[in-house]
């Protein structure tokens, strides 16, 4: 590994589509070291050489592919990444979406949770040492983990303790993304508690709808609802996460939540610090009997 110590490096997940690629295009045209993730073969490709072509000032890409559904797969990124860079600037848990139907992997884990939540939760504790080291040479706030959550994380009034991950019963594929989401912002809490004192900061962004590949993964009802939404473009999205990545004020008082280019408010079950702690905690021992 041969790294200049002054270019920053970015792993952007979900690179292969949409939102991601749009941040991940955006980065390395800006000088950034991306590290992109995507999972389609197709998509992937497409999108490594448009994100390759984007790159300007020195900017990089290495594009890893990976299933973030299973464990496994975001461990080995994990491990991937530590050959890759032995720094991490900013760290953007993007990847994941709505599923049209229960999905239990092979894992045994429901997708939509394990791809929206357990997959950022374990990439990030991989990859702390490196936001750790990088921090410890940087300016307090400018390393990131940023969260892509959604609007949806007001539909529940919290979490399914009983059952986070919807495994049993009825399953409700867009009340399974919504509780998802709710997990998103509820880790960029504890997340945010946890690491301040390192100086890093994490932040949550919610994009409102967007015009991107997403309703494609969902169900009928998700579909028709994403016909008719008014969405914005992924550039237009990317350019609110690359302010979230680089600019002054988004690197101070984490745990925040951001749309458009502003902070917005979030409601009291998105910042209850208990049940933030407790997602947690209950997120290590899945994941520990599960093996990591
Ligand atoms: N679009 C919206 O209206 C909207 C609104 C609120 C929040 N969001 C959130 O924004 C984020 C990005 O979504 P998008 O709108 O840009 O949709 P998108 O175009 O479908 O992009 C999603 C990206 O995540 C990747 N991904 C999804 N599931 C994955 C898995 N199990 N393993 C590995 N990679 C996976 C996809 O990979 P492949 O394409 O290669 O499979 C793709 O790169 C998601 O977290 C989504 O929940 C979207």
């Amino acid at each position: 590994m041969n790294q200049p110590t002054d270019q920053r490096v970015a792993i952007v997940t979900g690179a292969s589509s949409g939102i991601g690629l749009e941040t991940a295009k955006a980065l390395a045209g800006m000088g950034w070291h991306v590290i992109g993730q995507g999972r389609d073969p197709e998509r992937s490709a497409k999108a490594e050489a448009e994100i390759r072509d984007a790159c300007a000032d020195g900017g990089k890409l290495d594009f890893l592919r990976a299933n973030l559904s299973l464990m496994a797969e975001t461990k080995a990124t994990a491990d991937r990444i530590k050959v890759l860079t032995d720094r991490v600037d900013v760290l953007i848990n993007n990847a994941g979406g709505v599923r049209d139907r229960r999905y239990v992997t092979t894992e045994g884990t429901e997708e939509t949770f394990s791809a929206n939540h357990l997959a950022p939760f374990l990439l990030t504790r991989e990859l702390m040492p490196l936001l750790e080291a990088t921090a410890a040479g940087r300016a307090p706030g400018s390393v990131r983990v940023l969260a892509v959550s959604s609007l949806a994380y007001l539909q529940p009034q919290g979490m399914n303790w009983d059952d986070l991950q919807n495994l049993h019963g009825e399953f409700q594929a867009a009340g399974a993304y919504c509780q998802a989401k709710l997990a998103n912002q509820l880790f960029n809490v504890e997340l945010n508690r946890r690491v301040s004192g390192k100086g890093i900061v994490s932040q949550a962004l919610v994009p409102g709808p967007v015009s991107t590949n997403f309703a494609n993964h969902g169900d009928e009802t998700m579909q028709s609802y994403m016909k008719v939404a008014q969405a914005l473009s992924p550039a237009e999205v990317a350019r609110t996460l690359v302010w979230m990545a680089t600019a002054p004020e988004t690197g101070v008082d984490g745990g925040r939540m951001f749309y458009e280019m502003a902070e917005v408010p979030v409601q009291p079950h998105g910042k209850d610090a208990a049940a933030a702690e407790r997602l947690w905690l209950a997120t290590e021992t899945l994941l520990a009997e599960l093996g990591y």
